[in-house]
Parts: structure tokens; C-alpha cells; sequence
């Protein structure tokens, strides 16, 4: 489905060299913070580790690994994907500037429109049957929330962006099987600063032609049936 055609092995040596890169800049900074700790994730990690719970390196480059990657390339995605939406939409954008008090529900109806992740795998745990088709045990799945996002049964007119939309019941977060730890994030942090700072808000900035790529792991998007 994805990187048809992409050069594999150099993309392994590139990903080895980050993620060798990444180890070397978080133990640095594992270091920094047992010599001065702050008031920060890290320190209370490493502080975890003081208290006889002790986590290894490993488990702290892991943790941090993982929520640089889930926290900052879901972040990075919906501002940018949501950006250039509203940049290709002028009528929303135009809502938004003259009335910013709509950036809650501007960016609920972003990550509907286009979130950051667009399908998540779960391993089947035993046989079943969903709509007709045999599911077996060990087989991974694809949920694809892009498309349920897009289901004409549960949102009026799926693929029109509006951000005035009512009861956006969206699964940009997954469902309420796993805790999406950026819900309530985007309910502070996401809905505002990191939005007007790009300026395009506050200052009417504006693209010269909205062309820009979309960031996504997955460019399928298909409608429900
Ligand atoms: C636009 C913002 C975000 C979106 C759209 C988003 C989306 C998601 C989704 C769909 C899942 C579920 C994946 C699955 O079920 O397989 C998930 C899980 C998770 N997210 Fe986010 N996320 C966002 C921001 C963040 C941030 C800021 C953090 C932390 C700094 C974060 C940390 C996590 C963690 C730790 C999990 C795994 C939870 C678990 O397995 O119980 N996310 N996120």
C-alpha cells in the first residue's frame, strides 16, 4: 500500500542512522536531567527510577521515544493537514479569523476532515465473523478511521470541510478501546496557541497557493459503504 516503488534499503539505513542519532540524543538528555533535574517528564521518570521502580535506559528511551513519536508527528500532522485545509477552503478560513472563538469546533472538524492518522492495526485475538467476512485468529487488521470519518451515514456531506459542523463525532483518536492521550491535549493545547502562532490566524497570513502536501503514514481514503 505504501512506498511502491520506494528504495527499501536505503530507507532501512536512513532509519537506522535516526534512530541511532535519537538514542544518543536522548541519553544525553537523561543524563542532563539526573545531574539537575527539572520540572519536566524526563526528571519524573528518572525520579520513578529513584524510588525503587526503578526503569532502565532502555525503558526510559523507549517511553520517551514513543511519546515524541505519538505526540509529535500527530501534532505536527493535524496542524499542518488542517492548515492547508482551511487554506484550500477560504469560506471556513474566513469563519475562523472573524470569530476565533470557533477554533474548538475548527479543529475537531480538521481532525475529521483530515487527521493525522488515518487507520490503526489491531491483531485479530480469536475467529470471527464481521459483516460476512471470516476473520481469523493472528490476522492483522486495518481499521480505517480516515474512512469512517468520512461515512456519509454519520456526517452530512462527509468530504465538505465545514467547521461549524454539529455532533462531530469523529474517531480521528481511535475508539475507547485504547486511551488516545491527545484528546484531551487537543482540548488545551491543540485548540489554540500553536494555531494562532503559525500566524495565519491572528495576522491573515496567507500561502501563495495552497499546494502544499498532506502528511499522512497512508494516503488511502475510502468512503464507508
Ligand atoms: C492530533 C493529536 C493526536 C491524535 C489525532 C492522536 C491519535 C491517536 C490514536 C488514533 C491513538 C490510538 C491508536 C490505536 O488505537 O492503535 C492514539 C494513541 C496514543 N496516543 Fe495519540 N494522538 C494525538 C496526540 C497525542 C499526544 C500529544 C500524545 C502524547 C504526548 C499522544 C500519545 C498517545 C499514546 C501514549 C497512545 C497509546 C495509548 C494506548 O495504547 O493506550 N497522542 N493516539
Amino acid at each position: 500500500m505504501e512506498g511502491v516503488g520506494a528504495d527499501y534499503p536505503a530507507i532501512a539505513r536512513r532509519t537506522n542512522r535516526s534512530v541511532l542519532e535519537l538514542t544518543d540524543y536522548l541519553g544525553g538528555l537523561f543524563e542532563q536531567r539526573r545531574r539537575r533535574p527539572r520540572a519536566d517528564l524526563i526528571s519524573d521518570l528518572i525520579a520513578v527510577e529513584a524510588e525503587g521502580d526503578r526503569l532502565s535506559q532502555a525503558e526510559l528511551f523507549g517511553i520517551c521515544s514513543f511519546l515524541l513519536e505519538a505526540g509529535h508527528e500527530t501534532t505536527t500532522g493535524l496542524i499542518g493537514n488542517g492548515l492547508l485545509a482551511l487554506l484550500r477552503h477560504p469560506d471556513q478560513m474566513s469563519k475562523l479569523q472573524e470569530n476565533p472563538a470557533l477554533i474548538g469546533p475548527a479543529v475537531e472538524e480538521c481532525l475529521r476532515y483530515d487527521g493525522p492518522i488515518q487507520r490503526i492495526s489491531r491483531v485479530v485475538t480469536a475467529d470471527f465473523e464481521l459483516r460476512g467476512r471470516r476473520l481469523r485468529r493472528g490476522q492483522r487488521i486495518w481499521a480505517m478511521q480516515g474512512a469512517a470519518n468520512r461515512d456519509p451515514q454519520q456526517f452530512p456531506e462527509p468530504d465538505r470541510i465545514d467547521i461549524l459542523r454539529r455532533n462531530n463525532r469523529h474517531l480521528a483518536f481511535g475508539t475507547a478501546s485504547t486511551t488516545a492521550w491527545g484528546r484531551p491535549w487537543t482540548a488545551s493545547k491543540g485548540r489554540s496557541p500553536s494555531w494562532r502562532c503559525c500566524g495565519c490566524l491572528s495576522f491573515g497570513w496567507r500561502i501563495g497557493h495552497p499546494s502544499g502536501r498532506r502528511a499522512s503514514r497512508c494516503a488511502l481514503r475510502r468512503r464507508c459503504r
